[in-house]
């Protein structure tokens, strides 16, 4: 009895000790800690069918704890009366559930409605598109596109409307709310917009969350994460002019005639320009990386694969599922698919997709890491 009670004890401690002291980066992925008002509200029913169902179990643990005490076998005991078949009791048990039923299907009715309204004038619309195996976010009323972290203002209503390239995804960020499907688009007849499903939620907390794909889509669907970063509007709004006009270093360094400006400048150009760096934008830019990816304010810009345009600034690569270090980025370039199967890139030895293997030597994958890597 006395370890039964100790168990419970250190139970109901590491219970109320966990949820009083959540640590966000122990549990990016959290349902129970929500951010939004979406969030909230599916919280608010949670929470409020959680102590419902535990009243009615506790109900039915009493009466059945009441029942098998009260009407034990003992000894000396007749068979008690056998009873075949209660009308009343039937059309009780079948009754109460139904009720019950009906009593949560209110408020998950009204919930769905109330989070299905958005603010078409006030928000903030973001296209996510989901594909095997990454995301890709398009901001349409300034045409920025970014892939796998996406950033949207703090305590401002955000539309996300959501599709796929591909096949069905499912997009689903656990600290601010519910998940959707991302469905590949339906065109409707004569020119009628596409089906899309939405998400409307106004964030009420700043920092970094994660996402994930929540519908099975394929090899690396378990690997086909993402980020929100929710900023305050003055970030949201410079981040959204840096991804506009990115400061990207020269392709050669200008050559300042006059002997005052190379006497001012010599000192600054030679701190800035990383010879590795450079090399590693030639031969981006000269390879067959540009047919698929778009950066910004450079030739790269195709549209089939991640945009990298402040790449560098992201917290993750290979959509959220490595951290972003040079490092990485060398493992990912060297071999996508041994960290993804089913990646569409092609890596130094293995093609991918339609590609060829890049047949890149060492030093130059390292070269373009470091150039990805100072995309920031
Ligand atoms: Cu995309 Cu699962």
């Amino acid at each position: 009895m006395k370890s039964l009670r100790t168990l419970l004890g250190t139970w109901v401690v590491a219970l109320l000790t966990a949820s009083c002291t959540f640590d966000r980066e122990a549990h990016p992925q959290s349902s129970i800690h929500p951010t939004s008002d979406f969030a909230s509200v599916i919280h608010e029913l949670y929470v409020d069918i959680f102590w419902w169902t535990l009243g009615i179990l506790v109900v039915v643990w009493v009466a059945l704890a009441y029942i098998l005490v009260r009407f034990r076998a003992r000894p000396d005991q007749p068979v008690p009366k056998q009873v075949h078949g209660h009308m009343g009791l039937e059309i009780g048990w079948t009754v109460a559930p139904a009720l019950i039923v009906v009593a949560i299907a209110i408020p998950t009715i009204q919930a769905v409605f109330s989070t299905q309204q958005g603010d078409p004038e006030n928000a903030l619309v973001v296209d996510v598109i989901g594909h095997q195996y990454w995301w890709e976010f398009r901001y349409p009323d300034s045409g920025l596109v970014t892939a796998n972290e996406v950033h949207i203002p703090v305590n401002r209503p955000v539309s996300f409307r959501i599709s796929s390239a591909d096949v069905i995804h499912s997009f689903w960020v656990p600290m601010l709310g519910g998940k959707r499907d991302a469905n590949p688009v339906r065109l409707r007849p004569e020119g009628e917009d596409p089906e899309y499903n939405w998400i409307h939620l106004t964030a009420s907390e700043a920092g970094t969350f994660w996402g994930q794909c929540a519908e099975f889509c394929g090899a690396s669907h378990s690997l086909m994460g993402f980020r929100v970063v929710v900023e305050s509007d003055q970030e949201f709004a410079a981040w959204q002019a840096e991804l506009a006009e990115p400061v990207t270093a020269p392709m050669t360094a200008p050559v300042d005639t006059t002997e005052a400006g190379e006497a001012a400048q010599a000192p600054v150009q030679t701190a800035q320009i990383d010879p590795l760096v450079e090399q590693g934008r030639e031969i981006f830019h000269s390879q067959t990386c540009v047919a698929c990816h778009a950066i910004a304010g450079t030739n790269a810009q195709g549209e089939i694969a991640p945009n990298l345009t402040l790449l560098g600034q992201r917290s993750s690569i290979a959509a959220g599922w490595l951290e972003n270090t040079p490092e990485n980025l060398v493992q990912w370039i060297t071999a996508p698919q041994d960290v993804k199967p089913g990646a569409l890139m092609p890596g130094v030895n293995v093609p991918g997709g339609n590609w060829p293997a890049t047949n890149l030597s060492e030093e130059q994958v390292r070269a373009v890491a470091a150039y990805l890597f100072s995309l920031r």
